[in-house]
């Protein structure tokens, strides 16, 4: 152990253990900008010096470890005035339209600045102008580069969490900056749209594509009819912004609170996770049965953040991936086929929505491929983050409605589709249907638990092996691009062998997914959130998607049988439709 003094407090801590970190384990926070554990220890920003006894410099207490006898002091006068000065020049390169800004509120930027009392800048404005300033408005992902702080934790968490490598530094001294890697333009890039860089951005300078105004207008339209879908994992993120305590933020008083938007019908995506359990499970089956994973496993595919990349990086395994569309297009293309007849109304005159942790599926509803005859499954995606705009615009507090139930025709879901937004969710609910379609009867709920991811996105991989039908299934369960690309290169060597594969591309799967609130203080919040989804699994009284009563009454009146011609072409998709770009440079 190591033992320092802070600001007069006695600390032992482990060797190695940095100076910001020390501070924190004795209940001192030290002012921090672009500081990432264990991913950015670079100390570009300089914001969270520290005056050391001894010493003739400040130093940055996140790259610096603690030594035998140190007393150092986070807030002496010098110290403050450091940090006051680093910022105030991070802030003359800074657009500081906070006003107009969808990160006021919950910026890192925005709070130190006021809480160093910086009221006035001193040092002249300059800020990037002309064509470097441009960036196309109509990418799912957008970003402000005169927002941008240069803190490198987009290009940390894109290379070294995802593997993805979208983003770089261009330019040299005071001109560099943060922008597309291989001077690509982002709508060439390779990029997935995971999020995972917005989530991880201090600042406004990563966000989605806004797409309220879309929503608020199709409400306003008295000839369209709008319905709205909420996925699994966003009941368990969307009151932490609101700040609504867990008992406050259930999915009942998120139906109230979508009803007070104005959404005519509310539905809850679960539903379609149990019907993609029914397609998937079915099309395993038959996979599995007929030696087709003998080499190669089939891969889920209901995250587009995983389909894009497999696309992208390689697009030779595309036949591996699982024809059945995802749970958000499944349920718009059951919404425009099947529940608009039960309306007796045209589909067109359906407007879909979809709220999700997701940025991905913004891009995913716009694909060539995912549509019918009745039209594009679903019009509209926005993220959980959307979602929460939307109400702060209209002054609803959800707090004080009462809950209200899902509208019946498609509400009911099982526990199965609900652990959906967990990693290891898909594959534990699919192998519970597939046991029984192999046995004729079900088996013990929790029977394939061993295969629940890692929620909080470390590395590797989860995998487990079953008995169906007295054949060995080997399973794998992986989220992370970076985790992913490991499991890859370790099958493609032959070093792992699987017949089924989950993969979701946000670390701790769509819990953790980009589209769900950031968190202030860098927390990792989707092992938590995963776990509200298990323990709402546990608590329900349907726990199989094939026991879904609506599922059941869906495949009498208009489907036939899982994998049938209409089942194919409402449920699934050709993954080959459409390309990648940045296919070719993957
Ligand atoms: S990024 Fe932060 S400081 Fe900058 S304009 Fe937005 S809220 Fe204000
Ligand atoms: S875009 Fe955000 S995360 Fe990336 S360098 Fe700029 S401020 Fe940092
Ligand atoms: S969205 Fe994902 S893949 Fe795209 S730049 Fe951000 S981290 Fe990288
Ligand atoms: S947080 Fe330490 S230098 Fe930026």
């Amino acid at each position: 152990m190591v033992n320092v003094t802070i600001n007069g407090k006695q600390v032992a801590v482990p060797e190695n253990t940095t100076i910001l970190e020390a501070a924190r384990q004795a209940g001192i926070d030290i002012p921090h900008l672009c500081y990432l554990k264990k991913l950015n220890e670079i100390g570009a920003c300089r914001v969270c010096c520290v005056e050391i006894e001894g010493e003739r410099n400040l130093v940055p207490s996140c790259n610096n470890p603690v030594q035998e006898g140190m007393v150092i002091h986070t807030n002496s006068p010098r110290a403050r005035r450091t940090r006051k000065i680093n910022v105030e020049l991070i802030l003359s390169q800074h657009d500081c339209h906070c006003a107009t800004c969808q990160r006021s509120g919950n910026c890192h930027l925005q709070t130190m600045a006021n809480d160093l009392g910086i009221l006035d800048n001193p040092y002249p404005r300059d800020l990037v102008t002309g064509v470097r300033a441009l960036w196309p408005r109509d990418f799912p992902l957008y970003r402000d580069t005169n927002k941008c702080i240069k803190c490198m934790r987009c290009i940390q968490v894109c290379d070294k969490v995802q593997g993805v490598n979208v983003w770089d530094l261009s330019g040299t001294g005071s001109r560099t900056r943060v922008d597309v890697s291989r001077n690509r333009r982002i709508k060439e890039s390779d990029c997935v749209l995971c999020g995972q860089c917005i989530i991880h951005c201090p600042t406004g300078a990563l966000r989605e594509r806004s797409d309220t105004e879309k929503a608020f207008a199709a409400i306003e339209d008295p000839d369209r009819i709008t319905v709205v879908q909420i996925a699994p994992a966003v009941r368990t993120a969307w009151g932490e912004s609101l700040g609504l305590p867990p008992e406050k933020a259930t999915v009942n008083r998120m139906a109230a609170a979508l009803r007070a938007l104005g959404f005519d019908y509310v539905f809850d995506t679960s539903f379609s996770a149990d019907l993609t359990i029914m397609e998937e499970g079915t099309e395993f089956i038959r996979r599995f049965t007929a030696g087709e994973t003998k080499d190669l496993p089939m891969f889920t595919s209901c995250c587009p953040g995983w389909v894009r990349y497999l696309k992208g990086h390689c697009p030779e395994l595309t036949g591996c991936l699982s024809t059945a569309k995802s749970p958000q297009q499944m349920f718009g293309a059951v919404i425009k086929n099947y529940f608009a007849k039960k309306l007796g109304v045209a589909p067109e005159k359906i407007f879909s929505v979809s709220i999700m942790p997701c940025v991905a599926k913004k891009a995913e509803c716009a694909l060539p491929t995912m549509h019918t005859e009745a039209g594009p499954d679903v019009d509209l995606a926005l993220t959980t983050r959307e979602l929460v705009r939307m109400l702060r615009a209209e002054h609803i507090h959800p707090e004080t409605l009462e809950e209200e139930a899902f509208d019946s025709l498609l509400g009911p879901y099982s526990g199965a589709g609900v652990i959906f937004g967990a990693t290891g969710g898909v594959m534990e609910a699919a192998l519970r249907s597939a046991y029984f379609l192999v046995n004729g009867e079900n088996p013990p709920p929790d029977a394939f638990k061993a295969v629940r991811g890692k929620a909080d996105g470390t590395e590797g991989w989860t995998e487990a092996e079953f008995d169906l039908g007295g054949a060995a299934v080997r399973t794998a369960v992986v989220s992370g691009l970076g985790n992913t690309r490991r499991l890859l290169e370790a099958v493609r060597a032959g070093r792992a062998h699987y017949d089924f594969v989950e993969v979701m591309a946000c670390p701790g799967g769509c819990a953790g997914g980009g589209g769900q609130p950031q968190s202030k203080d860098d927390e990792e919040r989707a092992g938590v959130r995963g776990q509200v989804l298990y323990a709402i699994d546990k608590g329900s009284a349907l726990r199989f998607s094939h026991e879904n009563p609506a599922i059941q009454a869906l495949y009498r009146e208009a489907l036939g049988e899982p994998g049938s011609e209409t089942a194919e072409e409402w449920l699934h998709t050709d993954h080959f439709g459409w390309q990648m770009p940045g296919a070719a440079q993957g």
